[in-house]
């Protein structure tokens, strides 16, 4: 991560950027008189516009949907970018080199645009490649796979010449220096001299979530015999070039991951290409190598991944038996986002690229559109080690998979799986009942199948202790538990507080301390005395210490996105009750009343929009 880019360089860029310019990409401006534009919203679904822009001021703000801010917050929403990288294609797109503050070993000021666009050229020189006569090869890899040449183009597909230096001498042409195509992994240091890093492979460009190529991945055409490299070569790690980082084909599935609110994670590059082409545009890969917290990282930028994340992760894998220990492995895991972890498996094996190939488009459409929860996933393919047509066997995967419907955190899905489970399995519900609350019953099998649950104090003092103490791992219960700690270590930047819902909170416990920090005579500072009952005074010491869960900055902005996320929760279940209210309305006898609801319904229905949309932005 390059350092704290300067104040002064924001200010500037604030200033010399025309915001209507940088909007004007995405919406069409008209002139709305009094020096404002105006166009149709593209944050929420319009037919007249309510979306406003004020180039003197720099700001833009939407009527309908109450989004606002400047060029900044515009191209960071629309685009689904950090700050940082925001800043740097604005300062790209005027040509202004940034200086960082500290920027420690990271690429100076100015260098990430050099090596961009050398990554640009060698793209181009790549595709141009593809068509010469020595890339018959890689052209018939592509048709055999699927893939035409329109296919070919969109996805800026190329080819590596079988030449030792070929890339390397255009560059310098152009004039890129030695050194930054070293640093930027193009070209490495052979034997005799300079050479090129990808030779007779087939390439794809990597690009970053704003589309910028920040490295390739490149497969071996020639057999294991003439080429003993390894079937994928990649960038290596580079200053633009992460590889715990990148998702490919993210830049194109971006807006519809967000918009779906759902991502499909293949292994491959063909895999991506095959999954787009089929109408999967919410489909990306990580390149060679594992699935990791900063993908997870990424994708819950776009999916609003805590409680009030309704997406969906859909994995693929090639065979089951990947697909199997990686589900396994779920159970030893925090259960974060096993809830929304789905997993979609080719029975035969075939990889989305095979699969489309050979039974075409519908095909992996469906096999996406079947997916499995991860941990029914889990289960069924552990039973189907045993042979359910004989006692024995039934048994034998009983003792096998109660446990696991043992290890779900989430207790209340437990009731549903052991249902689940007697079906699958064929045994009487009462059976799994019975065995699985010997399970939860005795504390030391428990604690041996839940190690990372507090259980070491002694059972006596445990029970009331766990009462009035909310698991601070519950997922259900975490963003309530986030904004209580914002509220206690941070009072200032909660100006939200006073606005939240009646039923913003949902365990007793919270309720309870939201009543004693409202009744506090100052809104900035919480004071305890003697009188106040124990268990309050412990557990707001504890929230006052334990770290607020953020990728980023704890910022005004961040604070604001979680009150947001748990006001819009609120107003969810609100909506849920009048909507069964209104159901037992009659509108013909109860004209009037049945409007009223249906009036507050509207209002509330365009509140939670609002607040959803404050905290995907505001992220
Ligand atoms: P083919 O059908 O043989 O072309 O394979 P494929 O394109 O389906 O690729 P495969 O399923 O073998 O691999 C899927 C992904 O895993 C690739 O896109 C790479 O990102 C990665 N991968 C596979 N083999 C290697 C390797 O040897 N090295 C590295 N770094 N990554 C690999
Ligand atoms: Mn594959």
């Amino acid at each position: 991560m390059a350092g704290r880019i300067r104040d002064t360089d924001l200010s500037y860029l604030r200033e010399r950027l025309r915001i209507d310019e940088v909007i004007g990409d995405y919406v069409q401006l008209k002139n709305a008189g009094g020096g404002q534009r105006k166009g149709l919203c593209p944050f929420h679904d319009e037919k007249s516009p309510s979306f406003h822009v004020t180039p003197s001021k720099g700001y833009f703000h939407c009527f309908g949907c109450q989004v606002g801010g400047d060029v900044i917050a515009f191209l960071m929403k629309i685009e689904h970018l950090t700050f940082t990288e925001t800043v740097e294609r604005l300062a790209d797109r005027i040509g202004y080199q940034l200086s960082y503050e500290d920027s420690g070993k990271s690429a100076p000021a100015g260098q990430r645009s050099r090596l961009i666009s050398a990554n640009a050229a060698a793209a181009k020189f790549y595709q141009e490649q593809l068509n010469s006569h020595q890339a018959d090869q890689a052209r018939e890899f592509l048709s055999q796979r699927g893939f035409d040449r329109v296919a070919a183009e969109s996805f800026g597909v190329g080819f590596a010449p079988d030449e030792w230096d070929h890339l390397f001498k255009k560059l310098i042409g152009e004039g890129f220096s030695e050194q930054e195509l070293l640093l930027v992994g193009l070209v490495k240091e052979g034997q005799r001299g300079v050479i090129d890093r990808f030779r007779n492979r087939l390439i794809w460009p990597i690009r970053d979530v704003g589309g910028d190529v920040v490295g390739f991945g490149a497969r071996k055409l020639a057999s294991d015999e003439q080429d003993q490299g390894p079937k994928y070569l990649n960038t290596p790690e580079t200053p633009l070039y992460k590889k715990s980082q990148i998702l490919y084909g993210l830049d194109r599935a971006k807006k519809e991951i967000a918009k779906a609110r759902q991502a499909v994670i293949v292994e491959g590059y063909t895999d991506v290409m095959a999954a787009h082409l089929a109408g999967i545009t919410t489909a990306v890969a990580t390149c060679g190598t594992a699935f990791g917290d900063d993908h997870i990282r990424i994708l819950r930028r776009l999916l609003m991944d805590d409680d009030a994340f309704r997406g969906e992760v859909i994995f693929t894998f090639d065979g089951d038996a990947a697909g199997q220990k990686a589900a396994l492995k779920a159970f030893e895991s925090d259960q974060k986002f096993v809830a929304q972890t789905f997993v979609a498996i080719e029975n035969r094996g075939m990889d989305p690229c095979e699969l489309r190939q050979k039974e075409g488009d519908a095909a992996l459409r469906d096999l996406i559109a079947k997916r499995v929860p991860l941990f029914e996933f889990a289960i069924k393919s552990t039973l189907a080690n045993y042979d359910l047509n004989r006692a024995e066997g039934r048994v034998l995967a009983l003792n096998e998979t109660i446990p696991l419907i043992a290890k779900i955190r989430d207790a209340s899905l437990r009731p549903e799986y052991a249902r689940l489970l007697a079906g699958w399995i064929g045994v009487e519900m009462e059976q799994i009942k019975s065995a699985l609350s010997q399970i939860e019953k005795n504390p030391r099998s428990r604690a041996a199948l839940s190690k990372n649950v507090d259980s070491e104090s002694g059972e006596g003092l445990e029970e009331p202790k766990r009462n009035w103490r909310p698991d601070p791992q519950e997922p259900k219960l975490m963003l309530e538990r986030e904004v209580l700690k914002a509220r206690v270590q941070f009072p200032a930047l909660c100006r939200d507080w006073r606005n939240l819902e009646e039923e913003a909170f949902t365990h007793p416990a919270y309720i309870r301390l939201r009543a004693f920090i409202d009744q506090q005579p100052d809104f900035e500072s919480i004071t305890l005395s003697e009188a106040d009952p124990a268990e309050l005074q412990s557990f707001i010491a504890e929230l006052s210490v334990e770290p607020i869960r953020t990728d980023g900055e704890i910022s005004d902005r961040y604070i604001a996105s979680i009150f947001a996320r748990l006001r819009e929760l609120a107003i969810g279940r609100n909506i849920a009750e009048i909507k069964s209210k209104l159901q037992r309305v009659n509108p013909v006898e109860n004209e009037a009343e049945y409007g009223a609801i249906f009036s507050d319904l509207l209002k509330l229905e365009k509140q939670r929009r609002t607040l959803r949309d404050l905290a995907v932005g505001e992220i």
